[in-house]
């Protein structure tokens, strides 16, 4: 299917400014995840951003009025300057935040990272057990993560752990809210996997079903009940089990403006799967004519792209027309309406995925998962 008419352009007075700037400091990680929503290419976009590149992107985008700014990756520790740009954040009046794996968040890191102004840790982790959580990031990691979330407390740091859902772990949530607790968490992110990058590839494999995701949402709420405030969970169901869209971005060009590892400028993570579409660089274009000028950020703000089922819908103004990653990934066309609603044409093939992931999984017949790895984004590329 082809791709929607260009949207004219709206008025720079009718675009409010982006609010959250995501940096997505590099694409290297020294982990695997099987649900990793970078890109499966990564690997042929080597190129990262240099410090002043970055330090100019956060002054651009202080200026075109952002306030939350977040350092994520792939792994942002990685970065041997990670304190610079965070200090650079910090003094352009951002709200700083370091969504990270953990894995080289030393001591003697942390306390530097805090002398620069680091406001905010969100700290990943895969299971509460040792096993799954190597086994899914195919690295000996958990004893290390659980050294880094007790320096984050002794930090003084808000804590917030972020643990992806999905098959293979959907059964243990009771034991990852205990782990939460016994490590002091304020707010637990409990995000069941969306089907984007590598976790596309992945999708039949991960694919929950619906009874599991009933029951870990029963002891998610048992849990609520019985220790009220004491840790806050965010418990978040995978799209293709509902039957109304999320507000994907709270609106594509609204409020986010990624700049990837190589200087793409991206209305959300996963744009770059969407074909046609040429993503500014950064070290060519400014913030400013990339956010209010460039068809790529243009492309699906407003309601000119949407066709009739979105553009006649009551809930336009509520969900935009849902995801265009996924609506790419489903039908084909980003322009389509996410196949998540339940009036998409496509909302029962979006369902038949689900019965079809089922039965590989009753049969046997899965394939292997697919780690994230350089080798295979060059297999995948
Ligand atoms: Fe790209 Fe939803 S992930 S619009």
């Amino acid at each position: 299917m082809g791709q929607a008419a260009a949207a004219p352009a709206p008025s720079a007075a009718a675009v409010a400014p982006p609010k959250w700037l995501l940096a997505e400091l590099t694409y290297r990680c020294p982990l695997h995840c099987v649900f990793c929503y970078n890109p499966v290419d990564y690997a042929s976009r080597p190129n990262e951003l240099d410090t002043a590149q970055w330090i100019d992107v956060l002054r651009q985008g202080r200026k075109l009025g952002a306030v939350q700014l977040g350092f994520s990756g792939g792994e942002p520790l990685l970065r041997d300057d990670l304190e610079d740009l965070v200090a650079a954040g910090r003094q352009l009046g951002y709200y700083t935040n370091l969504i990270t794996s953990g894995i080289g968040l030393t001591e003697q890191r942390l306390r530097r990272l805090t002398e620069a102004g680091l406001d905010h840790i969100q700290l990943s982790f895969q299971d509460s057990s040792r096993e799954m959580n190597d086994f899914l990031s195919s690295t000996r990691t958990f004893e290390l993560k659980s050294r880094v979330a007790a320096l984050i407390k002794q930090f003084h740091y808000p804590m917030v752990l972020n643990v992806v859902l999905h098959r293979y772990n959907l059964d243990h949530v009771g034991r990852i809210i205990d782990m939460a607790l016994a490590m002091g968490v304020e707010y637990l992110e409990l995000a069941n996997t969306q089907y984007y990058g590598w976790g596309l590839v992945n999708r039949a494999q991960l694919m929950p079903t619906a009874q599991q995701l009933r029951k870990a949402e029963e002891v998610v709420n048992e849990y609520r009940e019985r220790i009220g405030n004491r840790l806050r969970i965010l418990f978040v169901v995978p799209d293709y089990f509902e039957s109304r869209p999320k507000a994907c971005m709270n609106g594509w060009g609204a409020v986010f403006l990624g700049v990837a590892a190589d200087g793409a400028a991206l209305p959300c993570h996963a744009a770059r799967s969407i074909p046609g579409l040429a993503f500014p660089d950064v070290r060519e274009t400014s913030l400013h004519d990339i956010w209010y000028a460039s068809e790529a950020f243009n492309k699906f703000r407003g309601d000119a792209w949407m066709k009739d089922t979105c553009r006649t819908c009551e809930d336009k103004d509520r969900d935009f027309g849902g995801c265009r990653c996924q609506a790419l990934a489903l039908t084909g066309d980003a322009a389509n309406p996410d196949p998540v609603c339940g009036k998409s044409a496509a909302h029962g093939e979006l369902k038949q995925v689900v019965v079809h992931a089922h039965r590989a999984q009753a049969a046997g017949e899965l394939k292997p998962l697919v780690f994230r790895s350089d080798a295979n984004s060059r297999l995948l590329s």
